[in-house]
């Protein structure tokens, strides 16, 4: 495995490696991802492994551009609400799930009459694709379930030798993931929030677009239980932080807080993470956030939800699937 801050020859190497099936851990603009030849089978096999994901769990395919000729292998003719976020936001950081062209691999699909497709706006990502030439199917570049990596590092701590090579392209931009919209009915919908604001979508399409929030259409691989560090994540109010962390205190617990108005008096020995106030910050800084609480051993890290405006929305979705104790997981 190698690792370094990317040149020339390594996304040169990269397309070698993907070309023969390997895996290649790979930035964009929201956070690292793991990406394998999206039409090589055997190169997907190995993906779900050294994930740990389950194969009902699709992937996203990730191309150059979201020119129709570069989509045909892919997918169906856009809707018209597809094409309009295609072109208002690509290269960016929206998912769009549409019907799937025939051929598509069903370890990339899950098994489904669906793919996610996603054009990424992110220099050493969009290099690695336009030289390769095809899609490359590429989850987060953690482990199932783990938080997701935003630097090279974060990879390398996850995955180490199972990835055939990390390009280092720096902290991801953004810091959380693309926004999912299902876009193959005639209404749109959030499958999960994300890097793009669900009230921009809203205004690129001219009318609201629900959250989805019941099984009317599948979200397979949203378990409400994810992005999990190892350090017990439990949710307060800025009001209540300062007794629920002197009564963890008094049992004997590391106990860390994280919240953006740190005005409570806590008790001696708490570790207080340096949440910022400014809330595109927040997101960027929070999976590295959520590491350090493990990286400092704390037991209990007592976090304070934003409010659930702009992209404040998707910060409060992690940490509330951050704060789900996994025997509540919900199968897909
Ligand atoms: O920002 C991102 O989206 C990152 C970077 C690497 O692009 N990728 C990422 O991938 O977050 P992953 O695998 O961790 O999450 C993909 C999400 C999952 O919630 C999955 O269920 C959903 O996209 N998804 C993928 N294909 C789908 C499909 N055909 N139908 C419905 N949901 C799908
Ligand atoms: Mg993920």
């Amino acid at each position: 495995m190698k690792a370094m801050n990317t040149m020339d020859g390594d996304i040169d190497d990269a397309v070698r490696i993907l070309r023969r099936g390997g895996l290649v851990a790979f930035p964009t603009e929201t956070v690292y991802g793991l990406g394998a030849d999206a039409a090589n089978v055997d190169a997907l096999r190995r993906l779900y492994a050294v994930k740990g994901r389950p194969w009902s769990h699709p992937v996203i395919v990730h191309l150059a551009t979201g020119s129709p000729a570069a989509l045909a292998p892919w997918a169906q003719a856009f809707t018209p609400a597809a094409r309009a976020l295609a072109d208002a936001c690509w290269p960016g950081p929206v998912t769009l799930v549409v019907r799937r062209a025939g051929g598509v691999p069903a370890e990339v699909t899950g098994g489904s009459d669906t793919v996610a497709i996603r054009v990424p706006d992110q220099p050493v990502a969009e290099e690695l694709l336009i030289r390769f030439g095809g899609g490359i199917a590429a989850p987060s570049a953690n482990r199932f379930g783990r938080v997701s990596p935003t630097t090279a590092g974060h990879v390398r701590a996850d995955l180490d030798t199972d990835v055939d090579i990390i390009l280092d392209g720096g902290p991801c931009r953004v810091g959380l993931e693309s926004t999912v919209v299902d876009c193959t009915e005639h209404d749109p919908l959030i499958l999960r929030e994300g890097a793009l604001a669900r009230e921009e979508v809203e205004a690129i399409l001219g009318r609201p677009v629900p959250l989805r929030t019941d099984g009317s259409r599948a979200a397979p691989g949203t378990l409400d239980a994810h992005y999990a560090p190892s350090t017990r994540v439990v949710l307060v109010t800025d009001d209540e932080i300062g007794s629920r962390a002197a009564r963890l205190v008094a049992d004997g617990q590391r106990v860390g807080v994280l919240t953006q108005h740190p005005n409570a008096v806590l008790p001696g020995g708490v570790e207080v993470l340096d949440a910022p106030g400014n809330i595109d910050e927040l997101a960027h800084e929070l999976y590295g956030l959520l590491r350090d609480a493990d990286d400092r051993h704390l037991d209990v890290l007592l976090a304070v939800p934003p409010a659930p405006v702009g992209i404040g929305a998707a910060v409060a979705d992690r940490l509330s699937r951050a704060a789900c104790p996994p025997a509540l997981e919900r199968a897909p």
